[in-house]
């Protein structure tokens, strides 16, 4: 385990399915104005929105609501949610859905009370908050699990009109004061958002374990979670109200990017980075785009990184190492993944998401290059690209 770093998270768990209890009990503390932020209406229809009411109620608050927020929530929308927010004098956000309205509540909680231009300072200038500027906290109930926007500092905001999705990890001061998870709301998400849920996991889990080569314990970690996400999506695609197995996925999920698992790490992020781009021009769903060229960018970096891909084939997969090279079981993981990702429903290809090959130079432009085994080039995702069509 090598690097120094300083662990702190602050946010409360609520795990269970006593959400009415559980939210009474966060909602304490907090002042008399809530801020209710939710997506597109799917709360109202699977009644996760009277659940919440009636608990804000009961705790004698007074409520404002901003809806529709969208699977990734646009700039346009993030300036009407500082206006509204600053006018409702809200003392607490709470947010109420997947990563897209809890982002969403994140950038609205950071940028209310700064008075110049909040995206081009956040986003794009990647600064945070000063110290004295007021930050309205913000507490989550989550219905869909993958993001882990629930216990962390991220928000990923789309600029429509210049075609840039971005994402900024605030510090602790936005990280939501608590999450209330209860794996039955994950029950009404439509299949294909339950499994790009799944693959963001998954993604989220090979991105930090995608870089450096010394013994870590948050390798050891990575790997654990990352057979627990493949035997229970394995069972939650046939059988969605599974308990155990949406359980398992959402606490993996908050696990998988909560901050624990990139100490001492270095991280890779680059299928995430070429994945934004791709939804600037598309508006695919984030975890589909993510698997779409997943194979495809694994296959172009292994030889960097040859050793960890072999531990991934044969930890991961179980793939047996007798007679085989390095280069060969690093090989058989990536085609383990591949045949998952097709086995769970995953999109396998960009061409099913709407992405063009005109689009390509677009694409690579907007892409924010870094890297871990290798630093990738612009010619270097363009043939991800190509070869994710
Ligand atoms: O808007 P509603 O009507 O609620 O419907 C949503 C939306 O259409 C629906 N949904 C959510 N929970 C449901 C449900 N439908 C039925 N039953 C439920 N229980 O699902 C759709 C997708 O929701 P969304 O919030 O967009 O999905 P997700 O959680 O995947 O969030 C995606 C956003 O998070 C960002 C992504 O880039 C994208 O913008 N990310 C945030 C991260 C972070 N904070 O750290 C990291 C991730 O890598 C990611 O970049
Ligand atoms: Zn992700």
């Amino acid at each position: 385990m090598l690097g120094n770093f300083i662990y702190y998270n602050p946010t409360k768990l609520y795990f269970g399915k006593e959400v009415h209890k559980n939210l009474l009990d966060a909602l304490n503390g907090f002042g008399k104005k809530v801020l209710l932020v939710y997506g597109g209406g799917s709360i109202k229809k699977n009644g996760i929105y009277d659940t919440v009411i009636s608990a804000l109620n009961e705790a004698g608050k007074e409520v404002t609501e901003l809806s529709g927020v969208m699977p990734n929530p646009s700039l346009e929308k993030l300036n009407e949610g500082i206006k509204v927010a600053r006018e409702s004098g809200a003392d607490l956000i709470l947010a109420v859905g997947g990563g897209s309205t809890i982002d969403y509540s994140k950038g609205v909680a950071a940028s209310a009370y700064y008075d110049g231009n909040a995206w081009e300072r956040f986003w794009l200038g990647g600064k945070e908050p000063d110290a004295d500027q007021k930050i309205i906290p913000v507490g989550s109930v989550l219905t869909l699990a993958g993001t882990g926007s629930e216990m962390n500092g991220g928000s990923v905001i789309t600029d429509e009109s210049n075609k840039l999705k971005v994402g900024k990890v605030f510090d602790d001061r936005l990280m939501p004061k608590f999450a209330i998870l209860n794996p039955e709301y994950t029950y009404s998400l439509p299949k294909n958002q339950m499994v790009a849920g799944i693959f963001d996991i998954m993604s989220h889990l090979m991105e930090q374990y995608f870089s450096d080569d010394d013994d870590s314990t948050t390798d050891y970690l990575i790997e654990g979670l990352m057979r627990s996400v493949v035997a229970s999506s394995r069972v939650a695609v046939k059988d969605p109200e599974n308990y155990e197995a949406r359980s398992n996925i959402m606490w993996s999920a908050t696990w998988a990017l909560n901050t624990l698992l990139k100490m001492g790490k270095s991280g890779d992020w680059m299928v995430h980075m070429i994945a934004h781009a791709i939804g600037a021009y598309t508006h695919a769903t984030h975890g589909m785009a993510l698997a779409a060229i997943s194979p495809a960018y694994y296959r172009l970096v292994k030889g960097f990184g040859l050793h960890r891909f072999a531990r991934f084939a044969k930890v991961v997969w179980e793939v047996p190492t007798e007679g085989k090279t390095e280069e060969q079981l690093a090989d058989a993981g990536i085609d383990k993944l591949a045949d998952w990702i097709k086995e769970i429903g995953a999109s396998s290809n960009i061409s099913s998401l709407g992405v063009t090959t005109e689009m390509f130079d677009g694409i690579v432009g907007a892409t924010f290059l870094g890297g871990g085994y290798k630093q990738i080039t612009k010619e270097d995702v363009k043939q991800v690209l190509n070869d994710s069509l």
